[in-house]
């Protein structure tokens, strides 16, 4: 098992150059499926994830090319409609090929995905959706097996703005008869790229952008070449990283407009942040001010950076309140963080019918963090638990990587770059 060993205390300083977003890469490759031409996918990360998917995609059928970020694929028309347990346990947007496969073949069957760290990630507003369509779905032996004699567009009213909902139902919707108005639709700018590489594919969309989405099916959708967006949480974690070494970093590629939440608060914070030329610059500041952060769905504030700004907020001159109200379990990290000498407590939330949500972490600053052993329990944990190392006075090691494999395209060498003194080791 690897650990990541940091000697904390560098400020960071230097260009850092944003790679493609993870979280929009994975359901345009999906959306592939709805397919038999040839795609080229450009700006695509080098994660666990990615891999996770081409193997899907692979055993479902499609021919994949991978030549560094570009991802080129084909089909041959014939595919199957299962996705086997052994992927979707180990990335539960797997279940995200349900929508394409129900759609064009009439039938799909995908593992429960199960929880993770964070939540129990259910799916039912993916299959509530699905069922509104003219689906059937059946669970047996925790497998869920979803047919339809025959699906029609409909309007479709989601209880949740769920990321992942919203692209399964989107995904359908471009292939089978009539009108589908999605309301209620998630707004993230992953939702966003997707939809314009399927509009690319010859989709009938409307509302691109709004948490109104109208699709119009269409007979067939034909192959294209795509660029994704850079990663937005990758731009929070750099973000965050500079501040909270008081540094002077220079982030390229970003698109600083899916951030805004985030520069909101890092300038409530006291933190310089300009945009000159296409490059967003941060400028830490040796005193942080405490700022108040609740996650919400997009536009406001990410809760894929939560755990990374309450790291930030462990050194801030004073008092603030983090409150998680997207996923029921997302203060892990609180523990990891006490270990390095901050001083949080949790005020946990009613319970609610999905899952307790708006547990708020009270997170009083204290003047440094110190370096110690600690896990990280998911992937944005490890980001937080690396930015929380940076900082700390002496060595801190993390253990728990494969969990910062899945979703950041070599960190410890851009961090390194940027003057941090953090190297990955084996841990014997
Ligand atoms: C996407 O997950 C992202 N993953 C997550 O990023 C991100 O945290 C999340 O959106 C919220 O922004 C990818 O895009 C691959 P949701 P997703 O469906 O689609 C509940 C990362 O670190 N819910 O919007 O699974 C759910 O339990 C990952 O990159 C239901 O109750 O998120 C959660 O509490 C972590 N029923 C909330 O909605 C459902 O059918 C948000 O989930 C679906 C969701």
């Amino acid at each position: 098992m690897d650990k990541i060993v940091i000697n904390g205390g560098k400020r960071l300083c230097g260009n850092v150059k944003i790679s493609g977003s993870k979280n929009a890469a994975l359901p345009i490759l999906i959306a592939t499926l709805l397919t038999d031409d040839k795609c080229v996918i450009d700006n695509v990360p080098e994660l666990e994830d990615i891999n996770t998917v081409i193997k899907l995609l692979k055993h479902l059928g499609k021919k994949i090319k991978k030549e560094k970020n570009t991802i080129i694929i084909t089909g041959n028309g014939k595919l199957q409609t299962d996705a086997p347990f052994n992927l979707v346990s180990k990335m539960r947007a797997s279940v995200l090929v349900a929508g394409p496969l129900l759609a064009r073949f009439k039938k799909a069957e995908i593992p429960l995905p199960g929880g993770c760290a964070i939540g129990l990630r259910p799916i039912n507003i993916h299959l509530d959706g699905l069922v509104k369509l003219g689906a059937k779905h059946f669970v047996s032996r925790g497998n869920v097996k979803i047919i339809a004699k025959k699906l029609k567009g409909t309007q479709i009213v989601l209880d949740f703005p769920s990321v992942g909902a919203t692209e399964n139902l989107l995904m359908a919707a471009t292939v089978i008869d009539g009108k589908t108005i999605i309301k209620n639709a998630a707004m993230e700018p992953e939702i966003t790229d997707l939809v314009n590489f399927l509009v690319k594919m010859g989709a009938d969309i409307k509302g691109i952008g709004s948490k109104i989405l109208e699709i119009k099916g269409v007979k067939k959708l034909g192959g294209c070449e795509y660029k994704t967006i850079p990663d937005r949480i990758e731009t929070g974690t750099f973000i965050i990283a500079s501040s909270i070494t008081s540094g002077d970093v220079k982030i390229l590629g970003a698109f600083p407009e899916h951030n805004e939440s985030l520069i909101e608060k890092i300038k409530l914070a006291g933190i310089k942040i300009s945009m000159t030329n296409k490059v967003l610059r941060i400028k830490g500041s040796k005193k942080i001010k405490p700022v108040d952060v609740e996650t919400q769905v997009y536009p406001g504030f990410a809760t894929d950076l939560q755990p990374l700004w309450m790291a930030l907020m462990s050194i801030a001159s004073g008092e603030s309140i983090i409150t998680e109200t997207i996923f029921e379990n997302r203060f892990q990290t609180v523990a990891e963080f006490i270990k390095m000498g901050a001083n949080i407590k949790i005020n946990s939330a009613p319970a609610c019918r999905s899952g307790v949500k708006g547990d708020s972490a009270i997170v009083k600053g204290v003047k440094n963090l110190t370096g110690t052993k600690v896990v990280a329990s998911d992937l944005r944990a490890a980001a937080a638990l690396i930015l929380a190392g940076l900082s700390a006075k002496g060595r801190t090691e993390i253990i728990g990587l494969e969990y910062l494999d899945r979703g950041y395209e070599n960190i410890v060498k851009k961090l390194k770059k940027l003057g941090a003194d953090i190297k990955r080791v084996i841990d014997n």
